[in-house]
């Protein structure tokens, strides 16, 4: 089996995750919190905000805040910051996790949205993002790296460009945190990160969250209420960080598994393992570049782009040729839409969709060869 679908999740824990994973099944689990013995689930916590509040270069561990994952990070930030009237920007490459929630809210006429054109290859011109901004504009919502064509977008540019004009930024990192460096160390520029843990950051399914800057922490309201083991006499929410969005039992074993895995990656050094991801990329799109009946979208400069690459091959639908691929050559891609028509819909490969490769921290070259060798047979 050759696994080329990074993009959607990373197939195996590393064996450091596994054997902290295994010692805390094996152990009494209590809530953070709620009693002394509950202490340990609080540590828990603690180490994996400290963690994550290094790699995003957050100025207090307690930014960080716990979520399902990116999906729900992004709805609880989105309906959490916007208020009725407000115009939401919003990038042509997002994935459904934002374009949905976004879409209902203007679909009830709560919001309107700009959507800023991206080019055929992804790429996002930060001034378009200045002339698309209105008096009531609120919300910028975009994407780091798009999870279909690769492409980079001006993630630091275009939240200086938001926060000029007061305009409140998400950014959404699903495809870059653990493997690039997220906001080139000023955090501060973007007022939400959005993460998940599944991703490039090596943790549990099911385990994911936000850091958000002081300012918009105040503006966002809770997406839900509930115990929090704090300020428990009051029947509101506290206002204080991270039980203001935190209520109910946590996730610990998810969490515990982002913990260390991002402990390991500090260890590594994102760099590091950027440029290892950036040479696989790279030699996979040059010689994608021999297949002349193979089309590549996104930015073929490496320096441009994350680790997914679509393709179409001549002659084939996009879900065929995956197929053909895991049938013939035991290779596991995703074919189809990705979740983000709306990056399809930019690249001109809509509605049939693309096949997407993603290659990361288990990936040799050998892989890539046998891929693009593969591919070569189809
Ligand atoms: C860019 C982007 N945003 C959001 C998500 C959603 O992440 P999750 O399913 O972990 O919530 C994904 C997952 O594919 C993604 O690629």
């Amino acid at each position: 089996m050759i696994y080329a679908n990074y993009a959607a999740t990373s197939p195996a824990l590393s064996p450091g995750v596994v054997k902290e994973l295994c010692e805390y099944l094996g152990g009494t689990h209590l809530n953070a919190a709620r009693n002394f013995e509950g202490l340990e689930a609080g540590a828990i916590a603690l180490r994996a905000r400290k963690a994550l509040a290094r790699l995003f270069n957050a100025a207090d561990p307690l930014q960080v805040l716990f979520t399902s994952g990116a999906t729900q990070s992004l709805n609880m930030a989105i309906n959490g910051l916007i208020r009725p009237g407000d115009h939401v920007l919003a990038t042509m490459v997002e994935h459904n996790a934002s374009a949905r929630p976004l879409e209902a809210l203007r679909k009830n006429s709560v919001i309107e949205i700009g959507w800023l054109q991206c080019d055929s290859d992804g790429s996002l011109d930060a001034e378009t993002l200045r002339k698309a901004i209105r008096k009531n504009t609120r919300l910028l919502v975009m994407s780091h790296a798009s999870n279909v064509l690769g492409t980079l977008l001006p993630a630091a540019e275009c939240c200086r460009i938001a926060r000029e004009y007061g305009v409140l930024s998400i950014l959404d990192t699903a495809q870059t945190a653990g493997v690039l460096p997220v906001t080139g160390g000023d955090w501060g520029i973007a007022d939400v990160i959005v993460f998940t843990g599944h991703k490039g950051l090596g943790g549990l399914a099911g385990i994911g969250g936000f850091v958000i800057g002081d300012g918009a922490s105040r503006e966002m309201r809770p997406w839900a209420s509930g115990g929090t083991g704090s300020a428990s006499g009051s029947l509101d929410m506290p206002q204080f960080m991270p039980d203001k969005f935190e209520p109910g039992t946590q996730n610990t074993i998810g969490i515990l598994s982002l913990a260390v895995s991002v402990e390991e990656i500090l260890r590594a050094g994102v760099e590091n393992i950027r440029e290892r991801e950036r040479s696989l990329t790279a030699r996979f799109i040059a010689g994608l570049g021999e297949l002349k009946k193979v089309t590549r979208y996104g930015p073929l400069d490496p320096d441009r782009r994350a680790a997914p690459v679509s393709v179409v091959v001549q002659g084939y639908d996009s879900g065929e040729a995956a197929r053909q691929l895991f049938e013939t050559r035991g290779i596991i891609t995703r074919s189809g839409l990705h979740c983000s028509p709306l990056a399809h819909k930019t690249a001109g490969t809509y509605p049939g969709g693309t096949v997407r490769f993603s290659f990361g921290r288990e990936t040799t070259e050998e892989d890539i060869d046998a891929v693009l060798e593969a591919l070569s047979d189809l």
